[in-house]
């Protein structure tokens, strides 16, 4: 469990902000009240499109002092860990998918002391993590195919999150249920419904046409809206 952290998370990826101006940006969004970020890490291998490495979440650690969760999309995160620790990420989320050796890794971001997260491909099932449930801190449930901001949510997503949510009651997990990809004001509010306490969102923050802080003010609406 991620102590010290509201229920609710809005997370802006940063993935569609302008990065010329990025420190700008992320002062906006903490302007706004924002505490947690995600940062999304492409290899051009694991998933098709390339964004960042080590040097961009440093860069952001030296603007904010806020949460940084590092979404790696790259097939071999065994290799990056101390670098983005380095870097200063507070939490790292692998994926599923690029990690054979889901055990041994989660236990040495761990011991790095980093947060662990697990990120789920549209379609990986989430008992794929019986094994290692009580190591994950937060569950990323991809509500895309990881690659691109600006996609659309896929629709049988709500099913998904609302069985993770069982899942992780029936294991007695904490872990934070995060969604992924095409959150809009729609699919959040869907989302939070479902289950969902962390959101994750690039376009509907960034190219909102009223500008960063009109984005966060909508979503946090539409979440806090959702839940009693
Ligand atoms: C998908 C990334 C997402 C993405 C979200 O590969 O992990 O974080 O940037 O972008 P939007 O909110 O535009 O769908």
């Amino acid at each position: 469990m991620i102590v010290g952290m509201p229920r609710n998370i809005l997370a802006p990826s940063i993935l569609s902000a302008d990065f010329l101006q990025l420190g700008e940006a992320i002062k906006a969004c903490e302007d706004a009240g924002i505490e947690w970020f995600q940062l999304d890490v492409m290899d051009g291998h694991f998933v098709p499109n390339i964004s960042f490495g080590p040097l961009v979440v440093k860069a952001c650690r030296r603007a904010t002092d806020a949460f940084l969760d590092v979404h790696l999309m790259i097939s071999a995160p065994d290799q990056y860990l101390e670098a983005f620790l380095a870097a200063g990420a507070d939490s790292l989320t692998i994926h599923y998918e690029a990690a054979p050796h889901l055990h041994r890794t989660l236990s040495r971001i761990h011991t790095l002391g980093m947060k662990t997260g697990v990120a789920l491909n549209p379609a990986t099932p989430v008992n794929v993590l019986d094994e290692v449930i009580d190591q994950i801190d937060l569950i990323n449930v991809m509500t895309v195919n990881p690659g691109f901001a600006g996609q659309k949510f896929i629709p049988g997503s709500p099913e998904k999150i609302n069985r993770v949510r069982s899942y992780l009651d029936e294991h007695g997990s904490d872990a934070h249920l995060q969604v992924d990809g095409g959150i809009s004001v729609d699919t959040a509010k869907v989302a939070a419904e479902s289950g969902a306490n962390v959101f994750v969102a690039a376009s509907a923050i960034f190219q909102h046409p009223a500008g960063i802080a009109a984005g966060v003010e909508a979503l946090r609406e539409a979440i806090s809206g959702s839940q009693g």
